[in-house]
């Protein structure tokens, strides 16, 4: 294979490979990549067959290994590392100083080292900003030969995803003039709202299917549930308005705790940041504008910008964790023009 006069990269902790989506989106070869999620890598080979997938720990991965199993011996343009966020993520009320993933992006060295890569973009979430193993990440990647630019927080929604999801990204590269020219070729495009994304899909009710599209079906709720949605007012509501026999024993006289829990979003808004429990009304505004009932797997992921004809593998919570993890794919397409301008700034 001839990778020539094409743009290259390589993704790392690809998941369902929502970001390989996006980077061939925008004509750019993806070479390799790796994920140690079995179900994850499923979906990654259903839609990218012709990429060299790695399923392993990336910690027991030898880089060199991969160079000769794909038989590339170019320049590398990109590495991408989306780390989990876990460790760094305020919504993680488990979140511990010592969770042993925090090191997980420090991982991305050695590829560094094997690829000599002419940039490497993180995304992550902001939390990240501040921790100790960006202040590791910065000073080997500077033994390296690579400045790391400042941590920059950007809105998926400014980037042509229906969906506010606030994340950090970052850029290192040889020469500061590369990591200038990428920051500052980003600008915010409109929003794209709800209703211009899930609005024209089949109206459901609890429990129905739409019979043409596998993922469009409703989750079955409960009488209880149900009874609590007919409260909500349409288009935004939330769960301050249900009367008090219905409110949840653990909200009584809680109205500022987990407000979202049980909320609708909003036809004429961005999505509020979906989660692995993007189809479960009571992890958060996930229920639909208008039905009663929260948003199918395929509202999910169409609110990810997956375009609809990506294929998933998995049962229903397994595909919703795989959207909830995803970076979502406009955010990707958005920034390759971008990552393309950097690499060609001489
Ligand atoms: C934020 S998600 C990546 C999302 C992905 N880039 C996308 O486009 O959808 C982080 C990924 O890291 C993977 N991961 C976590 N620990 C890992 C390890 N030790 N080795 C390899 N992959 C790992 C997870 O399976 C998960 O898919």
């Amino acid at each position: 294979m001839t990778f020539r006069n094409k743009f290259t990269a390589i993704d790392i902790y690809c998941g369902s490979g929502a970001v390989t989506e996006g980077l061939k989106a925008e004509g750019i070869a993806v070479l390799a990549a790796v994920d140690n999620d079995p179900i994850a890598c499923e979906t990654y080979r259903l839609n990218h067959s012709e990429v060299h997938l790695c399923q392993a720990d990336i910690r027991a991965l030898n880089p060199t290994d991969i160079r000769a199993n794909i038989n590339f011996s170019g320049q590398l343009d990109l590495l991408v590392v989306c780390a989990p966020c876990q460790p760094f993520s305020s919504q993680n009320r488990k979140r511990t100083p010592d969770d042993p993933r925090a090191d997980l992006v420090l991982e991305s060295l050695k590829f560094v080292e094997e690829f000599e890569p002419t940039i490497v973009f993180f995304e992550n979430v902001p939390g990240i900003a501040n921790s100790e193993p960006l202040v590791s990440l910065r000073q080997k990647l500077a033994t390296l030969g690579y400045f790391l630019g400042e941590p920059k927080n950007l809105n998926a929604a400014d980037c042509g995803v229906p969906q506010r999801r606030e994340r950090c990204i970052m850029l290192a590269a040889r020469r500061l003039d590369q990591i200038e020219a990428f920051y500052n070729s980003i600008t915010p495009l409109p929003h794209v709202t709800v209703r211009q994304t899930i609005g024209e899909l089949r109206q459901l009710c609890s429990g129905e299917r739409d019979p043409g599209d596998p993922l469009h079906f409703a989750r079955k709720h409960q009488s209880l549930t149900l009874r609590r949605l007919n409260h909500i007012p349409k288009d935004g509501g939330s769960r301050s308005s249900l009367p008090a026999e219905l409110e949840l024993e653990c909200h009584k006289g809680r109205k500022n705790d987990f407000p979202d829990v049980y909320g609708r979003m909003r036809w004429d808004d961005v999505a509020p940041t979906l989660t692995t429990g993007c189809t479960d009304v009571t992890k958060g505004r996930f229920a639909h504008p208008r039905d009663n009932r929260a948003i199918s797997l395929r509202e999910a992921a169409l609110l990810q910008s997956f375009p609809p004809h990506y294929r998933f593998f998995g049962n229903s919570g397994q595909i919703a964790r795989q959207i909830g993890n995803a970076v979502p794919v406009n955010m990707i397409r958005t920034l390759a023009p971008a990552l393309k301008l950097c690499v060609q700034t001489i």
